[in-house]
């Protein structure tokens, strides 16, 4: 296992649109080990694949906080099916645009249909911050970054705040 570089607003990398997994191989499951790794090392709560430059439709996510007992999911090629319509607003965060929280609103409930890391179809209903991280983190397959939902005005101001954030020196804040 390794720890990845995580990239980071503006690299258009981020803008891609990933690509299906064919395969569940030994490069795929060393990818994911490597995911897991680098998001706990951050920390994080979700990671997707193309946040380390890997353009491949998977994610991990732990919301557990909890060092003792981890909680980590895998999601190869999921899809979300049946959003509720309810909205519920959680203040996001991702580890490509460090320093910069804002409040995002999403469908408070989806069902996610994925493979797991044995090739077997899932679909399960998540609801909470588990159904926001994961539309959060399913948007990075498609290419869209969380502060791509706020104005262009608040989206150039984050962007620049997340640069500056990673500029500074961390003795002065
Ligand atoms: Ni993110």
């Amino acid at each position: 296992m390794a720890i990845r570089e995580i990239i980071t607003v503006p690299d258009p990398l981020l803008k891609t649109v990933s690509k299906e997994v064919d395969n569940i191989d030994d490069e795929i499951l060393n990818i994911l080990d490597d995911m897991l790794e680098t998001m706990y090392a951050a920390p994080g709560i979700g990671l997707a694949a193309i946040q380390i430059g890997i353009p491949k439709r998977m994610l991990v996510i732990d919301i557990s906080r909890d060092e003792e007992n981890k909680d980590p999911h895998i999601f190869i090629n999921p899809e979300i099916l049946d959003p509720a319509e309810n909205l519920s607003t959680f203040e996001e965060g991702c580890l490509s645009v460090p320093g910069v929280w804002e409040e995002i609103e999403r469908p408070d409930e989806c069902n996610v249909r994925f493979l797991d890391v044995n090739g077997s179809e899932n679909n399960v209903r998540y609801s909470g911050m588990m159904a926001t991280v994961i539309q959060h983190e399913m948007d990075h397959l498609n290419g869209i970054v969380f502060v791509d939902y706020l104005s262009r005005l608040k989206k150039d101001r984050a962007i620049k705040k997340s640069i500056k954030s990673r500029t500074q020196d961390p003795g002065e804040k």
